[in-house]
């Protein structure tokens, strides 16, 4: 073989072995947002409970699963498992309340030309939230059709900041985490994605710095401006 046809090769190889073929999106202030409603959920338990529970005390638990939340939320006062399990279904009650508002109005600007277009670019659509509702809310907002996967909070043991999830969303595409870009607005979803060797995109003004690439929203973005950005 030509030294030059062999090289030809390599960089085929190595196209195909990193050109994109998924986007992993988070739920939560990604595709929706939920955050106003798990502030208010929390903040009903805090108050029967004697808790301050702030806005800014809201914004650590983006992200986070829900065991995590009500750790950060009581900021180190201890509770017994029996206790913490009836607080988190009280919370996930008041929750689900506030879920019946949501419907496909709610979408974030742009996700649903966004889905459609990496869809018709042949790009794998995947869920990666850490929420136990996000069936439910992805159902509500009528774009449960537009995911290939969804990996939600019964998905994985190990929560974000873990990589666990997206590697399991990755698996359910058929596809390496260098294949797939994640999209995220939380700290922890970031972390995750960068531990698990995914392209990742951090969306809105938290803590997402460290992604490869920065945007205030889905709407913001265009399908082949984040392919070319990546691999
Ligand atoms: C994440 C939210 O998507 O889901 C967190 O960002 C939330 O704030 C977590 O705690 C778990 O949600 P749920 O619906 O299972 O209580
Ligand atoms: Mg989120």
């Amino acid at each position: 073989m030509c030294s030059f046809c062999y090289i030809t090769e390599v960089l085929e190889d190595q196209r195909v072995a990193t050109s994109i073929k998924a986007f992993i999106f988070d739920l939560d202030g990604v595709i929706t947002d939920t955050a106003e409603f798990h502030y208010l959920a929390w903040k009903q338990l805090a108050e029967e409970e004697g808790i301050s529970f702030t806005r800014e005390d809201n914004e650590q638990l983006r992200g986070v699963s829900r065991r995590e939340s009500l750790n950060r939320m009581l900021k180190g006062r201890p509770i017994d498992d029996v206790t913490a399990n009836l607080w988190m279904e009280r919370k996930n009650v008041y929750y689900k309340e506030f879920l019946h508002q949501i419907t496909p109005d709610h979408a974030l600007p742009g996700v649903p030309h966004f889905l459609t277009a990496a869809r018709n670019a042949g790009i794998l659509i995947g869920l990666g939230s850490a929420s136990k509702n996000a069936r439910d809310v992805l159902e509500r907002l009528e774009l449960r059709n537009a995911f290939d996967a969804v990996g939600d909070g019964y998905s994985v043991v190990n929560s974000k900041p873990a990589a666990d999830l997206f590697i399991w969303v990755a698996g359910r595409l058929n596809v390496t985490p260098q294949q797939a870009v994640v999209f995220e607005d939380a700290e922890a979803g970031v972390e995750a994605a960068l531990t698990g060797g995914f392209w990742t995109v951090g969306i809105g003004s938290a803590n997402v710095q460290k992604a490869h690439l920065l945007t205030d929203g889905i709407g913001s973005l265009n399908v082949e401006t984040v392919i070319s950005r990546m691999g």
